[in-house]
């Protein structure tokens, strides 16, 4: 007996998280926030291909022993905008779906149009733009405005999911902008409303593995900074990518916050020009700032971020906490983490913060997450504390425990060779990691230290309790 086909239904969604509820409710009681449960009408998909077995339904498909899986080795394509394809992995997985979220204006569309352009001029097949925020002469004029030209780039100005399908025809690069601003006609809702989101997103991701066409969807981001939208569109990608940056800024970061095709720790660094987005691959005017080694409470350390190592400045400010609770500000670094590291100064090296107010910020607006960042924020601190500046063409990297001892970290010799590489003298490295740094002796100073408290006489920071 073939299942019943069910009625249309409606249920209420939340716009936040994507929570559903059978019936209306004023608080999200997944994600806590108010007056967001929206309703929506849900039609029933069409019964799959089932057969009956004993009463119960199984779908065709057959289980396979590994060895027999087939697969197509990933043919990574090039974007033409070296740092993207780093992001990506190393290029364009084929029939992969790419999000791109970030702030209005941020230069979502200027990137993939540059994308796009390239690969209608490399490709044989033509790549579609699918422009459903904008209308086909503003994506034009901007084409002009970044001197892209290509017969074989397609621009459709269509907001109906349904019609775009029709539409795909040979392409096999689709940019689709924006996931918010289009609708399926099997919905019911208004665009950009959850279940329309998810809904286009599991129909793009359907399109893109039956098809092998890759899909860059754009995504807007909430006052919050999370993907507009229900959390679930990140799990229907394969790669999802954050597009950074201060709007008066010129330098933005391009961040990949999951990859089933490469790492998810990659950075890339762009500048906004006139002519479009272009890669940067000398971030040394970026993360590292002019007032290096003449103001007290800044260090540099060798951060390594997916398949990179980038230097970058650390900068503190201690002033004294007139009344009450000290405050801690941080930007890019893990507010734990600094706190922590000032309890470490403040019992083993006897540097007083309880009556100071401690402001810490990692430059070009990146977060440092790995604990390698630890002997530079302490050497910032205690530099800030006793007002001494660090010597400029020094860097340190290390972790630090609760005993103010230091830890080894992963991949030390790769970060002595970025701080050659980037002009550096001196490096204060853990004395754990000597070892894999030997053979960069005769290129850099390396200094081994085992306690915060030498890494402070190392820097002449003025130790109060120089035994530690
Ligand atoms: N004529 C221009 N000359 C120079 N830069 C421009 C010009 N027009 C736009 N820009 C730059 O491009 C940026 C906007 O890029 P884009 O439209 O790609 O952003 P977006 O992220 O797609 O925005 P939205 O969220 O509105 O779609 C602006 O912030 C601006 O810096
Ligand atoms: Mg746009």
């Amino acid at each position: 007996m073939a299942p019943k086909v069910k009625a249309p239904t409606t249920q209420y969604v939340c716009s936040q998280c994507g929570f559903s509820a059978p019936k209306w409710l004023g608080r999200c009681p997944d994600c806590g926030n108010f007056n967001t449960m929206q309703e929506e009408v849900v039609r029933p998909s069409e019964p799959q291909k089932t057969e009956n077995r004993g009463g119960m339904y199984a779908t065709k498909t057959k289980a396979l022993p590994l060895s027999q899986v087939g697969y197509e080795k990933f043919d990574r394509v090039k974007s033409g905008i070296s740092e993207f394809d780093t992001v990506l992995g190393g290029g364009i997985v084929r029939g992969s779906l790419v999000l791109l979220g970030g702030d209005p204006g941020i230069g979502k569309s200027t990137l993939l149009t540059q994308v796009a352009a390239h690969l209608a001029a490399t490709q044989p097949s033509p790549t579609l733009y699918v422009s459903a925020e904008e209308s086909c002469s503003q994506v034009k004029m901007r084409c002009e405005r970044l001197g892209l030209n290509s017969d074989n780039l397609l621009l459709l100005n269509e907001t109906c999911l349904e019609d775009i399908e029709l539409s795909l025809g040979e392409s096999k690069f689709v940019v689709i902008d924006s996931v918010q601003a289009i609708y399926t006609e099997t919905l019911s809702s208004a665009a950009g409303s959850v279940g329309q989101v998810r809904e286009c997103a599991a129909r793009l991701m359907r399109i893109a593995k039956s098809q092998n066409i890759t899909f860059f969807i754009i995504g807007h981001v909430t006052k919050e900074g999370a993907l507009a939208g229900p959390k679930v569109l990140e799990h229907i990608m394969d790669t999802v990518l954050y597009f950074e940056g201060q709007q008066e800024d010129n330098f933005k970061l391009l961040r990949a916050v999951k990859n089933r095709f490469g790492s998810a720790q990659e950075v890339g660094v762009f500048e906004m020009t006139d002519s479009g987005v272009k890669s940067v691959s000398d971030y040394a005017d970026i993360f590292l700032s002019e007032t290096r080694g003449i103001a007290a409470g800044s260090s540099v350390t060798p951060s390594e971020s997916g398949n990179r190592c980038m230097n970058v400045e650390i900068q503190t400010l201690i002033s004294k906490a007139p009344f009450g609770q000290p405050r801690r500000m941080n930007l890019g670094v893990d507010y734990n983490r600094l706190v922590m590291l000032i309890a470490v100064l403040e019992k083993r090296c006897g540097i007083p913060f309880w009556n100071s107010d401690v402001y810490i910020n990692a430059m070009g607006g990146i977060k440092l997450t790995e604990p390698s960042v630890d002997l530079a924020i302490c050497a910032a601190l205690a530099s800030a504390a006793n007002d001494v500046p660090i010597d400029k063409y020094t860097a340190l990297f290390g972790e630090v425990g609760l005993t103010g001892e230091i830890r080894p970290v992963t991949y030390a010799d790769k970060r002595v060779n970025e701080c050659i590489k980037t002009g550096f003298k001196r490096v204060i490295i853990p004395a754990k990691n000597a070892k894999v740094c030997k053979k960069y002796e005769d290129k850099i100073e390396l200094v081994p230290v085992q306690y915060v408290g030498q890494m402070i006489k190392a820097l002449q920071l003025r130790p109060t309790n120089p035994q530690q």
